[in-house]
């Protein structure tokens, strides 16, 4: 790779800046100062510095955010605050993206990487990923919704949803459960509890595969995935 786009995708600056950087004589790459940027570096062979400072490279991100409500999951959106926007620049460097998508209002385990053929794998709807939710739901929920869901509901554009497995935690005028489902159409959840006659009033992804939310992360926080948990992932 050649010099500059791996300092630049490090975070050292747009190649411009890179340029005027390294023309100040403070990149050394295994020990010899380094000026011009078409230079180039193998990342697994070479000692890249800057200042002293040992550049570790790496390609991907991965990281595990409880993804507050209010915030959008997307890179960008015009009107609010997205998943990205509230990453520290030093991980936005990596332009990592949202793994799917959870509705404005809904809180909890959303993956964020730039390994988009992970990314790809997740969210195929081939995969059938399993996805399991934590969700607070206005009225009594009962053991025939358990069944209901166990064939498969009709949503309101008349889709036939595949089995989900429907846990109650609590059944009262405030019923709170766990559902998983193996697909992941539009506000999937709550058109599933609507097809019974319920409203969903909180939702949480609490599981994706064998990834589980960290119940240390307070909404908002996030952390990177460690390498167990990714190595879940690729398998
Ligand atoms: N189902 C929903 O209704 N909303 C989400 O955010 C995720 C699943």
């Amino acid at each position: 790779m050649r010099l500059d786009k791996l300092l630049a995708n490090m975070g050292y600056g747009t190649r411009k800046e890179v340029k005027k950087l390294l023309k100040t004589g403070v990149v050394r790459v295994d020990e010899e100062i380094i000026k011009d940027p078409k230079q180039h570096v193998n990342t697994e062979q070479n000692q890249v510095m800057v200042h002293e400072e040992i550049v570790e490279y790496r390609e991907f991100i991965y990281l595990m955010m409880n993804k507050p409500a209010g915030v959008i999951s997307a890179t960008e959106d015009e009107d609010d605050e997205t998943v990205i926007d509230i990453l520290i620049p030093d991980d936005q460097v990596f332009e990592p993206f949202p793994v799917g998508r959870l509705d404005k209002d809904t809180e909890g385990l959303l993956i964020i990487t730039n390994d988009g053929k992970l990314a790809h794998h997740l969210t195929s709807p081939k995969h059938h990923v399993p996805k399991t939710y934590f969700a607070k739901i206005n009225g009594v929920v009962t053991e025939e919704d358990v069944l209901a869901f166990e064939k498969g509901v009709t949503l309101d554009d008349g889709y036939e949803t595949k089995p989900g497995e429907l846990t109650i935690l609590s059944s009262d005028e405030l019923s709170e459960i766990e559902l998983t489902i193996h697909e992941g159409k539009f506000h999937q959840v709550k058109r599933m509890f609507e097809a019974v006659g319920k409203q969903v009033v909180y939702l949480q992804r609490i599981q994706m595969g064998d990834i589980h939310l960290d119940r240390d992360l307070e909404p908002g926080e996030y952390r990177e995935l460690t390498a167990e948990e990714v190595d879940i992932l690729h398998k």
